[in-house]
Parts: structure tokens; sequence; C-alpha cells
């Protein structure tokens, strides 16, 4: 028996990317990036010190080893170190990041187990440096420990790379909704750990990919602020697509789009052109495509979707809360 608590960390999307770092050691970031927490996908996780007889990984009730285990012993470490505490972790994951959705798990998984793993060690962490361990798993993690729009500055130490939430209007927080389209559930051929830093060491597009986005940040900034939709989608799809043309020109050159997220892509500019919807694309590193959309425009979407690509999956989700810490996990109170 434990009573560790079960910490909930939601993913999110990063409406301007990260993509690329400047110290792979630290986590650290070559530019800030800005994302929006995501309601209906999150990880659950519980670390109990002592559990196990070495640092033992289990997500969905499999046991998992490897590279994932050692991005979660990353952040265990973190916390043992700051907890003075040598024992082992068993930590317990679930997930609820559909492959359908076609959403990283990283983020999220990552964000809940900086949460668990602080709370069993007994420390009490501010927003701030849970975002700081997060980062130490994956980058995007850094950006799931808060909710609503999140801001990650890049910073230049561990001290000073940390997330903190960003002021939105109320009404576009209340209204944003974010359309996963899901072409192919097939592992990608190159993680985003690898294609950023191949695109940071060898993509001649790099620097200006760096610049864009601090300009893209700046910009998107007083749009949240405002309230402004078409202002935000128009910036956050821009920042997308910069940040896969420098992947493009990286040696050797790759993309993670397929024939149908371009096409989707272009097809969304005409249909926004034609019809004055307000509806933005977004790509991360695969090929699905994640829109940005107002909830009044949702319905219509959909069907404009089942018609133009009707094999693909459509998930449909908004903003999401910050972490939370819970007795028990989400389907043992949903069967209880
Ligand atoms: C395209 O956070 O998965 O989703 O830090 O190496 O674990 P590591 O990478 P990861 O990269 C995310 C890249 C992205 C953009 C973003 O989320 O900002």
């Amino acid at each position: 028996m434990t009573n560790a608590l079960w910490a909930r960390a939601h993913t999110n999307i990063a409406l301007i990317k990260y993509w690329g770092k400047k110290d792979a050691e630290l986590m650290l970031p070559a530019n800030d990036s800005l994302s929006l927490t995501l309601a209906d996908f999150y990880t659950e996780t519980r670390v109990t010190f002592g559990g196990a007889a070495t640092d033992t990984l289990r997500l969905d009730d499999h046991t998992l080893t490897g590279p994932a285990l050692a991005k979660a012993v990353k952040v265990v470490d973190q916390v043992r170190s700051l907890a003075h505490i040598q024992s082992a972790a068993l930590i317990e994951s679930y997930n609820h990041v559909p492959t359908a959705a076609g959403l990283a798990s990283s983020a999220s998984g990552m964000a809940a187990l900086a949460g668990a793993a602080a709370k069993a060690a007994g420390l009490t962490l501010d927003h701030r440096q849970l975002s700081r361990l997060a980062r130490r798993g994956s980058g995007s993690a850094t950006r799931s420990i808060d909710g609503g729009f999140v801001r990650w500055f890049a910073g230049h130490d561990d001290d000073s790379s940390f997330a903190m939430p960003v002021a939105a209007a109320p009404e576009l927080l209340a209204n944003i909704r974010v359309v996963a389209v899901v072409f192919s559930d097939q592992p990608k051929s190159i993680g985003s750990t690898d294609g950023m830093a191949r695109t940071a060491a060898t993509s001649s597009y790099f620097a200006a990919w760096t610049e864009r986005a601090d300009e893209d940040l700046t910009l998107l900034l007083p749009a949240l602020r405002q309230g402004d939709f078409r202002a935000v989608g128009t910036i956050a799809e821009g920042n997308a697509l910069a940040m896969h043309a420098a992947t493009l020109a990286a040696r050797p050159p790759f993309t993670y789009f397929l024939p149908s997220t371009l096409a989707l892509i272009q097809q969304v500019g005409q249909l926004r052109e034609h019809t004055g919807i307000p509806v933005f694309a977004t790509v991360d590193a695969g090929p699905n495509v994640k829109l940005l959309t107002l909830s009044p425009y949702v319905t219509q979407l959909q069907t404009w979707l089942q018609t133009q690509f009707p094999t693909a999956q459509v998930t449909i989700t908004q903003a999401g809360p910050e972490m939370s810490y819970h007795q028990t996990r989400k389907e043992e109170n949903t069967h209880a």
C-alpha cells in the first residue's frame, strides 16, 4: 500500500515551436516557445521511492526500459538530489493521449513525472521549479505544468529556463478549439530530439528560424491579450511552416510532411479565404495537422473535413488546466 498521490498533467500544442537546443545536457532551448495546454489529453503518474529494487517505469501496465526509462531517470535523479534521497523509484504511469489524436505524450508524461516525483519525495516546489524539473525529461514538458497559454523562457542556465502562464483574453481562452486531424499513427522516421539536433547542426536556415521564432512571439503576446484570434492563428501557422522549412534545409534534408499534410494546409488556407471561417494549421514533428479555430466553427469544420479528408481521424479539444494531484486515477474514479 502507498499513499503517494497521482499527478495529472495535460499535453500541449505549441503555437511558437521549440525546435533546437543550445544545451542538450541542461535541455536549454535555442528559442522561447509558447503553447496551449489541452483539456482532453493527459498523463497520470505516481512515484513510490523504495517501491522497487532499481528504478522501474511502468507505462499502461507495461515495463519500459531503454531510452524511455533513461528520460524518466533524468527527472527522478534531479528530485533525489534535491531531496537528498537514494532509494530507487517505482514510476507508474497511464497515458490518456490516444495515438488517434496525433499528439506526443512526452510533454504530459514528463510533466506528470516531475510533479509526482517531487510530491513523493516530500518536496514543495512551485510551478517554476516544477517546469524546470519537467524540462530535464523533455523540452515540451516544461510547458505542461501550467494550464492555458504558457511561455517557456529559453534562459541561459538551469535556473532561468522555465515556463509561466501567459495572459490571454478570457473569451479567447474559452472559445479556442484544437481539431487534431490524423493521417498516420505510424511512428515517425526521425524523432523530435534527433530532428531538432540535425536541424540546429546543419540547416542553413536555423539561425533565421530562431530569429523568426522571437519575432513571432513578440507579435503573439499582444494578440493573445487582445483576443485577436485571426492574428494568433496567422502567427502560429506561419511559425510552424518556418520550423518545417528549416528541416528541409538540413543536411541530409528531411520533412515530417506527407502529401496529405500539405494538401490540408493548402485547403485550409482556401477555406479561410473563401468562407471567412477562422481556421489555421499547425504541425509538430509528424505528418498530422492540428487546426486552430473557435467554438462556433467546429461543426462546420468537421463536416468539411469529412468530405475533403474522409479517412482522417478527427479529435477536438480545448484549453486545458494546470497539473493537479489526486488520490486515485481518473478511471478508478469513474468505475468506482
Ligand atoms: C515539434 O519536447 O519532444 O513538438 O526536448 O528532445 O524531448 P525533446 O523534444 P520534444 O520536442 C517537441 C517539438 C515540437 C515543438 C514543441 O512542442 O514546441
